[in-house]
């Protein structure tokens, strides 16, 4: 294996950057794009079976936000620390298409040691496994089964949020039951125990398991005394990175060094793949940062990840988890009176 290499069951990719799912790779120039970046991976935008999830497409809207909780200007240079706001819908061209654009550059991406992976969100479980049947019939070799986006909750039958471990064992077998390809299951963070859903996920024979997607949020404006864009959002920033690395912790405490863990929900650049891959990740996905700020922040994470790997005499296999298993329970800490009091604010002591 090279330097930058990582593994995810079965797969080897050629490094640990994964461009993720969302409205950047709607079009096969999207997806060219992220190819381009030299990515190990890219997710194509999500399809399911529901008329109403491509029509939630024409409904979207997209804000972004300083740590005031004002709007930035949508001009692709949002600082990493911005937080986007958002409903977004999924693939409106017909299921038939989108097989073919991404089985053809998926295969076209093999020829370069890269990924083009298809993505199905849940909404009918029935209507999955066919689906999931015709992704693997059509040669693409990799398929995600988002069952956690952030809005089940406001768009029901849709999109789902699976919470309850022994129904994503049983979603997640339905479709490994049918395809041999590897499935990636994409859980929700919105759990109490997202380690739990992680190992449901792989009780049921998902190959790896994406975590963690959004938080469903509500910002009031201060001017209108109205909901940000209407309604309730998806929520991300690069406040969301130290939830998913707690997460990926936990899930390598629990499931063992071996279990194929990919992060996301988080990263904004190259030092935050490594974080997270520190963390437990053995691949990282960005989304919400190429949509924002464009597909040189994938090239510039694949550079990153590479420059900072040579400079340590490290390998990306070699690093996954190390900050993970150095994690110490509070009560092995050091005992040390008084020192809050050097933390405190004037007038509290
Ligand atoms: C505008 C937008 C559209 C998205 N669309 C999809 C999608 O179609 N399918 C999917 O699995 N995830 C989708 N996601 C979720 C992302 O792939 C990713 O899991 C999530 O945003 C967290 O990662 P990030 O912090 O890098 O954005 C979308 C996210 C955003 C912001």
């Amino acid at each position: 294996m090279t330097a930058t290499e990582t593994r995810i069951g079965r797969t080897t990719l050629k490094n640990p950057v994964i461009c993720g799912s969302g409205e950047h790779v709607l079009t096969e120039a999207g997806l060219r794009s992220a190819l381009a970046a030299g990515v190990g991976a890219v997710v194509a935008k999500s399809v399911n079976e529901t008329q109403a999830a491509k029509d939630q497409l024409d409904r979207t809207d997209y804000a972004l936000l300083d740590g005031d909780w004002n709007r930035l200007p949508w001009d692709f240079t949002a600082p990493r620390n911005a937080t986007l706001a958002c409903r977004s819908g999924l693939q409106t061209m017909d299921f038939d298409a989108w097989l073919e654009i991404t089985a053809r550059l998926d295969a076209e991406a093999a020829k370069t040691g890269q990924y083009v992976i298809g993505s199905i969100i849940l909404a009918d479980l029935d209507a999955a496994v066919d689906m999931a049947k015709q992704v693997q019939a059509a040669g693409i070799r990799i398929l995600e089964y988002n069952v956690g986006t952030p809005y089940g909750d406001e768009a029901a039958g849709v999109v789902t949020t699976e919470r309850a471990t022994e129904r994503v064992t049983e979603i997640v077998r339905a479709v490994c039951d049918v395809v041999d390809i590897p499935v990636w299951l994409k859980i929700t963070g919105q759990s109490e125990n997202v380690a739990a859903l992680a190992k449901a996920a792989l009780d049921g024979g998902a190959e790896a398991v994406s975590l963690m997607g959004r938080f469903l949020g509500m910002i009031p404006e201060l001017d209108t005394q109205a909901p940000l864009l209407g309604t309730n959002l998806g929520t991300g920033g690069g406040w969301a990175l130290p939830v998913t690395c707690y997460w990926l912790s936990k899930s390598r405490a629990q499931l063992g060094p071996d279990a194929a863990v990919i992060g996301m929900n988080g990263a904004r650049s190259g030092e935050d793949v490594l974080r997270m891959m520190l963390a437990g990740a053995h691949a990282v996905q960005i989304s919400s940062a190429v949509w924002t700020n464009g597909f040189d922040v994938l090239a510039n994470a694949v550079e990153t990840v590479k420059t900072y790997l040579e400079a340590r005499g490290d390998t990306a296999t070699g690093i996954i988890g190390r900050a993970a298993d150095q994690v110490v329970p509070f009560s092995a800490l050091p005992q040390r009176p008084g020192f809050w009091e050097q933390f405190a604010p004037p007038g509290a002591v």
